[in-house]
């Protein structure tokens, strides 16, 4: 084994003064998205001499980099998104987190960073849970989980960097929506585009959403809750949401996604969903649909309901679609059945209230 691979301990250093158990619940009470965060966080780093080094778990504090540090100025940063769920008997279950960690080092590989060992990115993970399992809430929110890796060298040659660093903070996260269960709406932009072939579309760099920003902004301006994004060479086919895949239900029962062709997130929540669609006979085509389509589907009343999906919003109704020439509504402008159905199945299996036929929870121990 060489020191790239080493997989090193992780070390304890627990935060001397956590926040006192009466605020910790004050602060859990109205969750919404990302604002509350809890005690501890995990670093690693990583040197191209030493490999993974110096792991551990401490106080969540500010980082300290320098300001040449290449992220600051090459955005050499990737990250991933899970959550950890406290069940109605107690225990602790991650979902699908060894999807996260191969998804990572996709992410890693496609920024020319180091890969985190998936067995070190996950004992971190746990680690980080087990610390701060306090702050699990139950029911319907979840302590959701940021694990994220950028690029420290002091140097400003553009070059992948020799240092980095492994980090994971976690988030006690309600709703990622204000209006909770409610049909989200949507801005399509048509100027603006993600990621174009041959990018880095497919990987979860910062980048890709710091270039997402002006577009979601134009969401915001149109009173939409999200951006879609359309394909960057036609402007003309149905790509993605700024955080989440989408997906198209027809009136004849059968389901369209947008295909992986590497201008996408490879979303594990799309992944689980295709899983679950099918298993129940849906037929699900990962085939390129268009804005064209999605207008003249949603008004001959072909299309029936849409839903984008992530990590963070789980399962959403898309009700109201925005764009620069008008509006349409899908179905009723409600969430419709199928998608409040398959978004019960999947919570339920993240929570472990059902049956986990295919092993997708992943228990934390005590
Ligand atoms: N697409 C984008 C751009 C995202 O940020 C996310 C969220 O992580 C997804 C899709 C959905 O991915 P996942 O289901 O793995 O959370
Ligand atoms: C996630 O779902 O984990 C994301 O990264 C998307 C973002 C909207 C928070």
């Amino acid at each position: 084994m060489n020191a790239h691979s080493k997989i090193p301990d992780i070390a304890l250093d627990l935060n001397p003064a956590p926040v006192p158990e009466a605020d910790r619940n004050r602060l859990m009470e109205s969750l919404g998205f990302g604002k509350v965060f809890t005690d501890h966080m995990v670093t690693i780093r990583w040197t191209r001499d030493g490999g993974w080094q110096d792991a551990k778990v401490t106080a969540r504090k500010p980082l300290s980099i320098d300001p040449a540090a290449a992220v600051l100025h090459y955005a050499q940063e990737i990250f991933e998104g899970m959550k950890a769920y406290r069940n109605d008997d107690g225990r602790v279950l991650l979902f699908r987190p060894e999807e996260n960690a191969r998804r990572f080092n996709e992410s890693a590989r496609r920024m020319a960073m180091p890969e985190v060992p998936e067995e070190l990115f996950i004992k971190a993970v746990e680690e980080l849970v087990r610390v701060d399992r306090a702050w699990i809430p139950s029911g319907d929110a979840s302590l959701y989980l940021r694990p994220f890796m950028f690029a420290t060298e002091a140097f400003l040659g553009v070059r992948p960097s020799d240092e980095y660093v492994f980090c994971i903070i976690a988030s006690p996260v309600g709703a990622y929506f204000k209006g909770g269960a409610k049909a989200v709406s949507v801005w399509v932009e048509t100027h603006y585009t993600r990621a174009a072939n041959g990018g880095t579309g497919a990987a979860k760099c910062g980048g890709n959403y710091a270039g997402s920003l002006v577009a979601q902004a134009e969401a915001y301006k149109h009173s939409c809750d999200q951006v879609v994004f359309l394909d960057a060479s036609e402007h003309r086919w149905i790509e993605e949401l700024g955080g989440m895949n989408v997906f198209f239900v027809m009136k004849d029962g059968s389901m369209v996604t947008p295909p992986l062709k590497g201008t996408i997130l490879p979303g594990i929540t799309r992944k689980s969903i295709l899983t679950l669609a099918r298993e129940r006979g849906i037929t699900v085509d990962e085939r390129p649909y268009s804005f064209e389509e999605w207008q003249s589907d949603a008004k001959s009343g072909r299309l029936v309901e849409a839903f984008a999906c992530g990590t963070a919003a789980v399962l959403a109704g898309i009700g109201t679609v925005r764009h620069a020439d008008g509006e349409f509504l899908i179905g009723d402008g409600q969430t419709g059945a199928l998608t409040t159905s398959l978004r019960e199945e999947l919570v339920n299996i993240q929570k472990g209230m059902s049956n986990d036929s295919h092993g997708w929870s992943h228990p934390v121990g005590a």
